[in-house]
């Protein structure tokens, strides 16, 4: 373990234009103007691996929000509802270049604010974002309805119908701090492809790199008021959002638990919710498996954006046979990630996003301990400053254990030894309240397919792990959410459908 973090502030490592833009508090964006909020308050934006002060930023609450909503519903009503589906597209393909144009820019944001390594953000999160926009662009003039044969048996052949889909309105999104430009992408992208306005509300951890995104939104050539970015807490700006009565639909990414409370605010007038929550996913690994290949993916599985993923395969079900050595390949890989301050080129995992997130994280691993789980390696906090934590690898665990049973979202395997490839396994790796991914990793094909069939969760990965792409459907089964993130699943969050029927005889 090599933990380098620097005296002096991180922000040293970024230019100079980049500092000047943090050096001034950030307003928030509404109806296409930079504004503070109404109640004049800010709130503190820092860096997580030195826990010093990158910035100040606007507190959006409930009246800011409101602002925000009728700013939507105008734009709406005006000239985004009015544009063609080309013209739109083309809005929305520049948002992509201008991001990619911005690529330094946006993933020393990233690294300074959420704490992640530069070299990361640079290949994974900021392009991805692009990616997500370019290839939503695509589908803004591919929303099409359907004719449809009628049977109308008192009048047959009298009537001509069609379907014809429809922006639902004006969408209030909620969006977490683990990836926060791509999860701003992955909440826009759709919502502008099918002609809605936004009001997104970030989370209170990460606001930069969206307020970033908001800029180059507005240089695209966005109309005022299409896309309004509040950031603030969540129990006031998000919540003022979920209940807010001029809101047609709610698209969260987060917390199980606060998806609940989403749920609730919106049942008041039955707004539409999309809801893309936690995980606990099964990673698992048959003796016949390329064990290096496996190792490798495994620990990537885990470690990768240290362990907050809502995807991260954090249970792992390894066979027998090759139990000791797939575990131990994984602690050893754990011992060489080097962890350090983001924006260190050498840096391979930078610190948890927040005070309160290395508590979580801290709690489990004392908690596992406490229960009777080893650590074969980490199993504690690192360096004396910034919220570090060791890459972990836990053994000897029982299924009622809490850091079986619960997302930890943190750095943290649970490696769990299996007997045979059959139905208990199988039970064992459903065992779950939540759904959302899944791994098997195994050179009989067949029974890769068999055991992908038969896992209960939104995306199972063969051979593989974290493989994301624009075009591919992303969510959960049981309590990991509704709905589809990415791919054309997602349009049908923002579509409404009308059917249309006209007398022609
Ligand atoms: P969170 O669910 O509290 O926060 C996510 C977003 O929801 C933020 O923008 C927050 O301001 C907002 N929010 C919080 N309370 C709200 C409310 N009452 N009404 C409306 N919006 C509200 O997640 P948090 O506290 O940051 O992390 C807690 C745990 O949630 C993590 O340890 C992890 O297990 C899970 N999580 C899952 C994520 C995922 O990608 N599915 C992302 C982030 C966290
Ligand atoms: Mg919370």
């Amino acid at each position: 373990m090599n933990i380098q973090t620097t005296d002096s502030s991180t922000l040293e490592r970024v230019p100079a234009a980049l500092r000047e833009w943090l050096a001034k508090p950030r307003p928030m964006l509404i109806n296409g103007k930079w504004v503070q909020a109404k109640s004049g308050k800010v709130f503190d934006v820092n860096d997580p691996a030195t826990e010093m002060r990158l910035t100040t930023v606007a507190e959006g609450d409930a009246a800011d929000i409101d602002a925000a909503v009728r700013a939507a519903r105008a734009a709406l009503d005006g000239p985004w509802g009015r544009m063609s589906p080309s013209v739109r597209g083309r809005i929305i393909h520049r948002i992509g270049d201008l991001i990619l144009e911005h690529l330094d820019e946006l993933a020393q944001l990233e690294s300074l604010d959420n704490g992640k390594p530069f070299s990361v953000a640079r290949v994974a999160d900021v392009p991805l974002s692009a990616d997500m926009f370019h290839y939503m662009s695509g589908w803004a003039t591919k929303i099409e309805g359907k004719y449809i044969p009628i049977s109308n048996l008192a009048a047959p052949g009298q009537y001509l119908s069609f379907t014809r889909p429809e922006p639902i309105g004006v969408v209030g999104q909620i969006i977490p701090w683990n990836f926060p430009l791509l999860m701003a992408a992955w909440k826009l992208a759709p919502a502008l492809a099918t002609g809605c306005t936004v009001v997104l509300k970030v989370a209170e951890e990460t606001p930069l790199s969206a307020l970033r995104l908001g800029e180059l939104l507005m240089e695209a050539g966005l109309p005022d008021g299409v896309v309004n970015i509040v950031p603030g807490f969540g129990d006031t700006a998000g919540a003022a959002l979920a209940a807010h009565p001029g809101v047609d639909k709610v698209a969260f990414t987060g917390s199980t638990e606060v998806g609940r409370l989403i749920v609730q605010a919106a049942s008041r007038d039955l707004k539409k919710v999309s809801l893309e929550l936690g995980g606990k996913s099964p990673n698992i690994v048959l003796e016949d498996a390329d064990i290096d290949a496996t190792i490798a993916g495994a620990s990537a599985g885990i470690f990768f954006n240290h362990g907050q993923c809502c995807n991260a395969g954090s249970r792992l079900f390894i066979q027998e046979k090759i139990f000791d050595k797939v575990a131990a390949g994984i602690a050893a890989n754990a011992e060489k990630i080097k962890l350090g301050v983001g924006m260190d080129p050498l840096t391979e995992m930078g610190p948890l996003v927040s005070e309160v997130q290395y508590g979580r994280v801290t709690g489990y691993l004392k908690s596992g301990m406490e229960e009777g789980a080893r650590a074969l390696t980490g199993g504690a906090a690192a360096g004396n400053r910034g919220y570090f934590v060791k890459p972990t690898v836990l053994v000897d665990t029982k299924p009622a254990m809490k850091v079986v049973r619960e997302e930890i979202f943190g750095p943290v395997l649970v490696a769990i030894p299996f007997k045979e490839a059959d139905d208990s396994l199988i039970a064992a790796a459903n065992d779950t309240i939540y759904g959302l991914a899944a791994g098997v990793w195994t050179r009989d094909g067949a029974k890769a397919q068999q055991i992908a069939n038969r896992l209960k969760a939104g995306t199972v990965w063969i051979n593989c792990y974290h493989v994301f792409d624009s075009a591919l459907p992303f969510g959960g089964y049981k309590q990991s959410g509704w709905g589809r993130e990415m791919g054309q699943a997602v349009l049908s969050n923002y579509l409404e459908t009308k059917a249309i029927t006209s007398r022609i005889h």
